[in-house]
């Protein structure tokens, strides 16, 4: 018996030193094992995200590409913690580089949040109405200007607190130059009424600011066009909070492609505001069995902010 095990032994003592006559080796010898790749795309500022599902149609909860672990920031398997372990919050600006990788990268669990050029620039003396302005009421700097009516820039207290971040306007809100005003906007009201408060005490804005001909997804390069404008807006206002409605926004800010399903109702940090993805209100006009998991996540957003439920009022 002995005998064998050493028999067997030295058949692969001599096999590895074989290999490394061959110059293989010592592979055997306290490699790293790299079980998740950190292969994320640039996201909004340049290769960006790829956004594969609209915000709002009854594919958002679907999960999309891969993202890149983080030890501060929830991750699966590949970084060691139950998926199902609450969220800490990631400090952006401690997001190491991610190098780029060869090889596809397996799927990970938890958007990664990085430091992006464009969102590190800073504008002193920054305010809504100077992006405002930047903008330009003519703006055309991507392909949406051609069917816009009109620059849907964000509305609401300039102050506010809570920040809720949908995709792009819609046929209502490019009428109205207002957004969230159609019927997934009256959805919104609803639900920051739920929260006990107004339209009138948050702000509402969207990663793009023109609407996307026939409520398309806003493509790649629009939105690493236009996002910069909103990372503006949100270091200008900000919040405390901030709330993405929908896939399209969470995985911008969040620069990742994951599928928001794997992320909805967990914190996240942005810059050091406190982050969280919920599904948009267009997608629980189509799946209202999803509304109870939105008001899960409102009130995870009320207890950071330290807001009550309303007191319902008599008939
Ligand atoms: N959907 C959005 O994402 N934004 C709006 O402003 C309206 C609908």
């Amino acid at each position: 018996m002995d005998l064998k095990r050493n028999s067997k032994n030295f058949d692969v003592e001599s096999w590895l030193h074989y290999a490394d006559e061959l110059g293989l080796g010592p592979f055997y010898l306290d490699r790293p094992v790299q079980i998740a790749a950190p292969n994320l795309p640039n996201g909004v500022s340049g290769a960006s995200p790829s956004v594969s599902q609209r915000v709002g149609t009854p594919r958002e909860p679907s999960v999309s590409a891969s993202a890149p672990t983080d030890s501060s920031v929830r991750v699966g398997p590949s970084g060691g913690r139950p998926i199902s372990a609450p969220a800490p919050v990631a400090p952006l600006r401690q997001s190491p580089p991610v190098a780029p990788q060869k090889s596809p990268a397996p799927q990970a669990f938890a958007p990664r949040v990085e430091a992006q050029s464009l969102f590190e620039e800073r504008i002193e003396n920054d305010s809504l109405e100077r992006i405002r302005q930047d903008i330009t009421p003519t703006c055309t700097r991507c392909k949406l200007h051609k069917a816009r009516k009109q620059i849907v820039f964000g509305v609401g207290n300039p102050k506010a607190q809570l920040v809720f971040v949908g995709e792009g306007p819609g046929r209502d809100e490019d009428e109205q130059g207002e957004p969230f005003v159609g019927r997934a906007g009256k959805l919104l009201t609803d639900m920051i009424a739920a929260m006990g408060l107004r339209r009138q005490d948050v702000y509402i804005c969207n990663v793009v600011k023109c609407r996307p001909p026939e409520n398309r997804l806003p493509e790649k390069d629009e939105i690493a066009t236009c996002s910069p404008f909103l990372a503006r807006q949100l270091a200008v206002i900000n919040p405390r909070v901030i709330c993405c409605l929908g896939a399209c926004s969470a995985q911008t800010l969040l620069n990742t492609t994951q599928g928001i399903s794997r992320f909805r109702g967990e914190w996240f940090d942005y810059r050091g505001a406190k982050l969280i993805a919920t599904y948009h209100p267009a997608y629980l006009l189509r799946n209202p069995a999803a509304k109870s998991e939105v008001w899960k996540d409102l009130q995870k957003v009320m207890a950071v902010l330290g807001l009550q439920l309303p007191r319902k009022s008599k008939p």
